[in-house]
């Protein structure tokens, strides 16, 4: 029996009909309805955070919301930063701090970053590591995460010095 719920996702400003199933995650709506793949599975059930979107500007697991429960919300993605020829401040700061290196954790980073500085725009150090602690990188050691983070902030603040603070 088909159970098929024709709903509206608001994604990146843009209003999309699709016709899911109530079981269907977010996640895969995300990736295979949508076609936006910025999006990362990883672990899907809310461990990694590879997944992290932010849902009316907060950081949100996609793999842990079924699509249907998005409605009516704003959804965006990794793909409304930035693009590869005109990345936006945030993905600038993580390529100069090399906070990546395989990049399977990096949009999940990304957009955990993203809500987190829009909710604290001045955080200290120890807040940034606390808020990244959310999201597990096996690549980088998270400090050049923490350092791009800060870098941006910094930048967002207006300050015109990027160096960041001695690790504490
Ligand atoms: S894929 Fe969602 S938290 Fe890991
Ligand atoms: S850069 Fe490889 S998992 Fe984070």
């Amino acid at each position: 029996m088909s159970d098929k719920h024709l709903i509206v996702l608001t994604v990146n400003g843009i209003d999309h009909e699709l016709l899911v199933e109530a079981r269907w995650t977010l996640l895969d709506v995300l990736r295979h309805q949508v076609e936006l793949t910025g999006t990362h599975v990883g672990c899907e059930h809310g461990v990694c955070g590879a997944c992290t979107i932010l849902v009316d500007e907060e950081p949100v697991r996609a793999c842990l919301v079924y699509a249907v429960q998005a409605e009516g919300h704003a959804i965006r993605t990794v793909e409304s930063l930035g693009t590869p020829t005109e990345p936006n401040d945030l993905q600038e700061a993580f390529s100069a701090r090399h906070g990546l290196q395989c990049g399977f954790c990096t949009p999940g980073f990304l957009m955990l970053a993203e809500g987190f500085l829009t909710q604290r725009p001045t955080p200290s150090r120890e807040e940034i590591r606390e808020a990244v602690s959310a999201n597990l990188c096996r690549c980088t050691g998270y400090q050049t995460i923490v350092d791009a983070i800060e870098d941006t902030a910094r930048r967002r603040a207006g300050q015109t010095d990027p160096e960041p603070e001695a690790v504490r």
